[in-house]
C-alpha cells in the first residue's frame, strides 16, 4: 500500500509540469515515473508475509536465478561459498534483505558494485549504492566462508547444513537453506539453479537436477549440477559424502543420478531398484513427471531422523522403505512442482504424499486406502491424531506432526468417496497440471474439487480440514 501511495505521489508530480509531460511520449513518461531520484523508494519487507515463519523470505523483490559455487573441506568443515542471485525488484527499493544465518559475509556487490550490508539475525540487511527501480532487474553477489551448522526448527528438529561424519546432509526444510547460502527464503520465491561444487576427490558432492560432469585437480573434485525447472530455496541440497553412483535414463527419458552411502547400499538397492517402476506408477496416477532429473541421496545420517523431498533428487538419512520412496517420489508433483504458498498449507504437501502411499498400497497387492483410512479412523479421541485440523496446524512447531500428514490423507480419501475415483483422479491431475512449476493454495484446491466435481465440498472440507477433534463417523 506504502509503495501504491508514493508511486502515485510522484506521478501527479510529474503531471504538475503540465505542458512538458504533455509532449513526453508515454513510453518516457512510464520510465519517469518510475525512475526516481536515489533516495526515492521503499525498504523491502523483512518477511515474505508467511503466518508461521515471519521472517521466512522478503519483499520487495523476486530471485529468478541463483548460481551457487561452493568448496566444502570435509576435514575441518569449512565452507567457501560464492552465491550470485540473479533478481528483479517489484517496488522501488533503497534496501532490501536476504534470508542469511551464520556464516561470516566477505563480500556483497549489487551490479558489480559494492554494497552496504549490516546482519540482524537470519537477516541480511543490503543497501546497495543506487536505488532500484522498480522492475529493474539486478545481480547480487555474495561471498562468504565459515563452518555451517543447522538450525533448530520449532519442532526441535535440524536442518540446513547437517555435518556427517563424511561429508554433511543437506536438506532445508522449512528454514534451513540459509544456513549455506543467502536467499529469498520461502517457497513463494522459485527460481532455477547452478551448482558448483568442490570437495575433496574421495567425496562427492550431489545436488539438484541435471548432473553436468566433475573435473578432478590437486587432490578436489569439482562437480556441477543444474536444476533449471523452477525450485523453493528448501529444496535444495548440496549434499557431500563417501557414496556408490549410479546413473541411467528412464524409458520415460528421465535422467536418474542416483548416491548411495555404501554403508547403506544393501538395504537401499532392493528398494532403489523401484524408482522408475515407482515413477512411472506416479506419472500414470498423478500426470507427468515434472521434472528432467531424477534420483536419491542415500546417505548415512543417524542425527537427523528424516528424508526430504529436495527436487528431483530426495535425500534419505538412510536406507528408505518402499513407502518413503513412493512418499518423497509424489512430494515432486506435490510441494515440489506445485509449491505452497503458506506453511499453514503444509497438508498440501504431507496429505498428498501420504496418500499417495496409501493408493501405491492399494494398487501393489497391500492394505486398500480404505483399510488404512479405517485403522486410522479406529484411534480414540484423545489420540494424537486428532490434535488439530490439518489445514490450521496453529503453529511452525506442529507442520510435520501426525494430523498433517495422516488426517490429510483421510481428508483426500473422503473426497475420493465423495466424488468417486474417475473425478477424483481428475482432481488430482488438474491440480498438478494448472499449478505445475508454480504454487497453490488450499482455498484454490477446494475450488477445484467443486468444479471439476460438480458437488458443493463445503461440509466435507469444513470437517476434514479444519474442525477440532475427531470427525463424526463419516
Ligand atoms: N517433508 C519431509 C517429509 O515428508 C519432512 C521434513 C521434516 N523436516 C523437519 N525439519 N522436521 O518427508
Ligand atoms: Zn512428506
Amino acid at each position: 500500500m506504502r509503495h501504491i501511495r508514493q508511486q502515485s505521489t510522484r506521478r501527479s508530480a510529474l503531471l504538475g509540469r503540465g505542458a512538458v509531460v504533455a509532449t513526453v511520449p508515454v513510453a518516457v513518461a512510464a520510465l519517469l515515473a518510475t525512475a526516481g531520484p536515489a533516495a526515492a523508494g521503499t525498504t523491502g519487507a523483512s518477511g515474505a508475509g508467511d503466518p508461521y515463519f515471519k521472517l521466512a523470505g522478503n519483499g520487495g523483490y523476486h530471485v529468478s536465478h541463483y548460481g551457487l559455487t561452493l568448496a566444502y573441506d570435509t576435514a575441518s568443515r569449512h565452507l567457501d561459498g560464492t552465491a550470485v542471485l540473479t533478481a528483479r525488484a517489484t517496488e522501488s527499493l533503497t534496501r532490501f534483505d536476504l534470508d542469511f544465518e551464520g556464516l561470516k559475509v566477505t563480500g556483497l556487490t549489487v551490479d558489480q558494485v559494492k554494497a552496504d550490508f549490516s546482519r540482524s539475525g537470519q537477516e541480511l540487511v543490503v543497501t546497495p549504492r543506487h536505488a532500484l527501480r522498480k522492475g529493474q532487474e539486478f545481480r547480487v553477489t555474495v561471498t562468504y566462508s565459515g563452518t555451517p551448522g543447522p538450525v533448530t526448527d520449532p519442532d526441535g528438529s535440524l536442518d540446513g547444513w547437517i555435518p556427517t561424519d563424511d561429508g554433511a546432509f543437506v536438506a532445508g526444510e522449512p528454514q534451513g537453506a540459509m544456513t549455506w547460502f543467502p536467499a529469498n527464503n520461502h517457497p513463494r520465491d522459485k527460481a532455477s539453479y547452478d551448482f558448483t561444487i568442490t570437495v575433496p576427490e574421495n567425496r562427492t558432492a550431489v545436488a539438484n537436477g541435471v548432473y553436468l560432469g566433475k573435473r578432478t585437480a590437486h587432490g578436489k573434485t569439482t562437480y556441477r549440477w543444474r536444476q533449471s525447472e523452477p525450485m523453493a530455496a528448501y529444496l535444495a541440497t548440496a549434499t557431500v559424502g563417501k557414496f556408490k553412483v549410479e546413473q541411467y535414463t528412464t524409458r520415460d527419458g528421465i535422467k536418474v543420478y542416483n548416491a548411495v552411502d555404501p554403508r547403506e547400499a544393501t538395504d537401499t538397492a532392493r528398494v532403489l531398484k523401484k524408482l522408475p517402476s515407482v515413477l512411472e506408477w506416479e506419472s500414470k496416477v498423478f500426470g507427468p513427471y515434472p521434472f528432467r532429473a531424477a534420483g536419491a541421496i542415500v546417505d548415512h545420517a543417524p542425527d537427523v531422523g528424516y528424508a526430504l523431498e529436495t527436487q528431483t533428487r530426495p535425500v534419505y538419512d538412510s536406507a528408505p522403505s518402499t513407502s518413503t520412496l513412493v512418499h518423497e517420489s509424489a512430494h515432486q508433483w506435490f510441494g515440489d512442482s506445485v509449491s505452497l504458498t503458506s506453511w499453514k498449507d503444509i497438508w498440501l504437501n504431507e496429505g498428498f504424499a501420504t496418500y499417495a502411499e496409501w493408493l501405491y498400497s492399494e494398487q501393489h497387492g497391500g492394505d486398500s486406502a480404505q483399510e488404512t483410512f479405517d485403522d486410522l479412523y479406529s484411534r480414540g479421541a484423545s489420540d494424537d491424531l486428532w490434535d488439530f485440523p490439518p489445514a490450521d496446524p496453529g503453529s511452525g512447531a506442529n507442520i510435520f506432526d501426525t494430523p498433517v500428514y495422516a488426517r490429510g490423507a483421510m481428508a483426500l480419501h473422503e473426497l475420493r468417496t465423495a466424488v468417486g475415483d474417475p473425478t477424483f483422479y481428475r482432481i488430482l491431475r488438474a491440480w498438478v497440471t494448472e499449478h505445475r512449476a508454480g504454487h497453490g493454495t488450499t482455498a484454490q484446491f477446494e475450488s477445484l474439487a467443486e468444479r471439476e466435481s460438480g458437488k458443493n465440498l463445503d461440509k466435507l472440507f469444513q470437517t476434514w480440514l479444519y474442525s477440532e477433534g475427531k470427525p463424526n463417523k463419516p
